[in-house]
């Protein structure tokens, strides 16, 4: 994908795909993917709105601490 850095997770919030990498920079793999939502959740508020990107959120999460 061209440009994925800045590519928007959360229109709701302005959360994008950067903000989420960064807001795992403290996280490893190993830890339980719920826990670490609510902490991205916590740094960037992403998916406090409609809720409609929760999935995508997620996703992202699990592409970024999989490698
Ligand atoms: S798009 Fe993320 S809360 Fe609405």
């Amino acid at each position: 994908m061209e440009n994925k850095e800045n590519y928007m997770i959360c229109n709701c919030k302005q959360v994008s795909y950067a903000d989420i990498a960064k807001a795992l920079h403290n996280h490893t793999k190993m830890e339980d993917a719920i826990r670490v939502f609510e902490d991205v959740q916590n740094v960037t508020h992403c998916s406090t709105g409609c809720g409609g990107c929760y999935q995508k959120v997620l996703e992202v999460i699990s592409e970024v601490l999989m490698g």
